[in-house]
């Protein structure tokens, strides 16, 4: 007899999946990855974890969160991987980008640009701000290094591998794609793949923003932590925006979703134009204050960089998608 036989429920589901393992599966996936999945989700919680059921071949919610809260490791991953939404495209929220570029060409006299890309799924987020940096350096190589985190390791073996579906790329300028994306041919036909120099800019690496320690490098000229936040409480948003706070150079940017906003976290972060966000330490720019009618200096900030916990990376050594419009110049880098 197979599983369906024996456990089909009154509802005609295949597998019994209560209330209460409902409220278990969200204890477990809160604790340990901060993601609050509310009440609509338990049909969507059923769907993906009877997956792991059939997959592992165990007959029962009850036998399977049982296996989760002894830690079997393996399982755990997977169990993550099943719960993260991980929508996203390539030049997603398009206004970003020529902030960034913008930010880029004003410090270009810089020796190195990092940037972290902390919930990249399966890449087009990197790669976007991979295209941008080349064409505001003018060079396949520019000074730039972005680091790409992600809890779900099947997303990070994606953007490893660089490899899409041509219609991710149907939205944008053809004569970006043909910039920055190697045809497939053959079996690969119907694929396009990321140019290795812009693989080369990325460093792709699992992290849990719940962590207590990221090993990220600082200092940081940008964070995008851009729709993620929207599955977090308001108090793990705000332990995880002080964390982003010593990692920041004073200028730096913090880049954020479409559907996210920091009020909460004023004393750290302060708006500065749409959905990006500057460290509420920097002097006020003049201007824009001006613009406001606010006082052009802020108040100093000082202690807040001094008792945050995060472990100093520089001493290691270590939902809607949008199109891309013409944000990048034409012609400046050749064909490939
Ligand atoms: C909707 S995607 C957003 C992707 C991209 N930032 C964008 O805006 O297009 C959310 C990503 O956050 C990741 N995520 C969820 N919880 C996380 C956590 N605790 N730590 C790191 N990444 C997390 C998911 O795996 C998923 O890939």
């Amino acid at each position: 007899m197979t599983n369906e036989e024996n456990f089909r429920d009154k509802s005609g589901r295949e597998f019994k999946f209560t209330s209460q393992d409902f409220q278990r599966v969200r204890k477990l996936i809160y604790d340990y990855a901060g993601i609050s999945l509310s009440d609509s989700k338990q049909e969507l919680v059923y769907s993906r974890l009877s997956r792991r059921l059939r997959a592992t071949g165990i007959g029962s919610f009850e036998e399977y969160l049982g296996l989760l809260e002894r830690n079997d490791e393996a399982e755990w991953q997977a169990f993550t991987n099943s719960l993260t939404t991980n929508l996203t495209s390539f030049f997603r929220e398009p206004h970003h980008f020529p902030i960034l570029a913008e930010h880029m060409t004003r410090h270009k006299h810089r020796e190195h640009f990092s940037i972290w890309c902390s919930a990249s799924s399966t890449g087009e987020e990197p790669y976007s701000i991979a295209m941008t940096a080349v064409d505001a350096f003018g060079s396949y190589t520019p000074p730039v290094s972005i680091i790409a985190t992600d809890l779900d390791t099947n997303v990070l073996a994606t953007a490893e591998a660089g490899v899409y579906p041509e219609e991710r790329v149907a939205k944008l300028e053809p004569d970006l794609v043909k910039r920055f994306f190697l045809r497939g041919t053959g079996k690969q036909a119907g694929y396009v793949k990321v140019r290795q120099e812009l693989r080369d800019m990325i460093t792709f690496r699992k992290l849990n923003l719940l962590d207590n320690s990221w090993p990220i490098r600082s200092p940081l000229d940008a964070i995008f932590c851009r729709n993620v936040m929207i599955y977090f409480d308001k108090a793990t948003q705000l332990a995880i925006l002080k964390k982003f706070v010593p990692l920041l150079r004073a200028d730096g940017l913090l880049f954020a979703g479409h559907s996210e906003s920091f009020y909460h976290a004023e004393e750290y972060f302060r708006l500065r134009g749409k959905t990006v966000y500057e460290l509420a330490t920097k002097p006020r720019d003049p201007i824009r204050a001006a613009a406001r009618g606010e006082s052009s200096v802020a108040k100093a900030h000082d202690s807040l960089r001094a008792g945050t916990s995060v472990e100093s990376p520089a001493a290691k050594s270590s939902e809607p998608s949008q199109a891309h419009g013409s944000l990048l110049p034409r012609g400046r880098l050749g064909k490939l």
